[in-house]
């Protein structure tokens, strides 16, 4: 079955409820596709409105972090249940500004994957490599580590909930976009890792999102890849107009 193409926007911490609901309905008015999925990641306080304001239609809806446990005295936490209760479907893992800011680890991106499965959503699990890791030619062993940490554990049989983005670090709100072929060899080379620690099917089947810089000028070249399933968009995805045009482009 091929992959089917994703579409995600992370909106970061940016706009209030109100400017989150509104934005969302401008995408979902404006979106005619319905061979891809789309899905949009608004700020915590955003989420179960802007979830509510799309019930019915085919924007899905993700949170863009959460703790590993399911519920319990964590103060200023959000859960997977939680999520799930609002409306999410999805949930990013393991960002690049959160393993930056707030010392995310593989570990806990371990923990916060097996959180996002045990509560129905789907893990969008991000890897990548800084710039000083991509001149040193560390790149795949950098990514190599970070996917068995973070899939530590995982069965075969819970990895058709699980989606990879490709999200070098260099690439990500700074204006560098990876070339279209330097997003396909890390693809590739994720895909090959999921063959070897799981197996073909699971290669063949989990998609891989690229990250970073992503806009409507570059957007078709990137999505054109056959190892790219899908990008995920910060800052493109802030207005309806260029995260629409991405969309188009797939
Ligand atoms: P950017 O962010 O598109 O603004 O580079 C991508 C991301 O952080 O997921």
């Amino acid at each position: 079955m091929p992959r089917k193409i994703m579409v995600a926007g992370n909106w970061k911490m940016r706009n209030t409820v109100e400017e989150s609901v509104a934005l969302a309905s401008q995408i979902a008015q404006g979106l005619t596709r319905r061979d891809l999925e789309v899905l949009l990641c608004p700020g915590f306080l955003a989420l179960e409105p802007v979830a509510l304001s799309l019930s019915n239609g085919p924007v899905l809806v993700g949170g863009q972090n959460l703790y590993w446990q399911d519920q319990g005295a964590y103060t200023g936490e959000v859960s997977g249940p939680q999520l799930k209760a609002a409306g999410a479907s999805h949930v990013l893992v393991a960002h690049s500004e959160r393993r930056q800011h707030f010392g995310e680890s593989e570990k806990t991106a371990a923990l916060r994957v097996q959180a996002a499965l045990r509560a129905g959503l789907r893990p969008l699990l991000c890897v990548g490599e800084t710039q000083a890791e991509r001149q040193a030619d560390q790149t795949q062993g950098v990514l190599e580590s970070q996917l068995s940490g973070a899939l530590a554990g995982l069965a075969a049989s819970a990895c058709d909930r699980l989606i990879l983005a490709y999200e070098p670090v260099w690439a990500i709100g700074t204006g560098l976009t990876a070339t279209d072929q330097q997003a396909n060899d890390a693809h590739a080379f994720i895909r090959a890792w999921l063959a070897g620690r799981f197996d073909k099917a699971v290669a063949n089947s989990v998609r891989i999102l690229y990250g970073g810089s992503v806009k409507p000028a570059n957007a078709a070249g990137i999505l054109n890849q056959p190892e790219v399933d899908g990008v995920l968009v910060g800052g493109a995805s802030l207005s309806a107009q260029s995260f629409l045009a991405i969309i188009q482009a797939a």
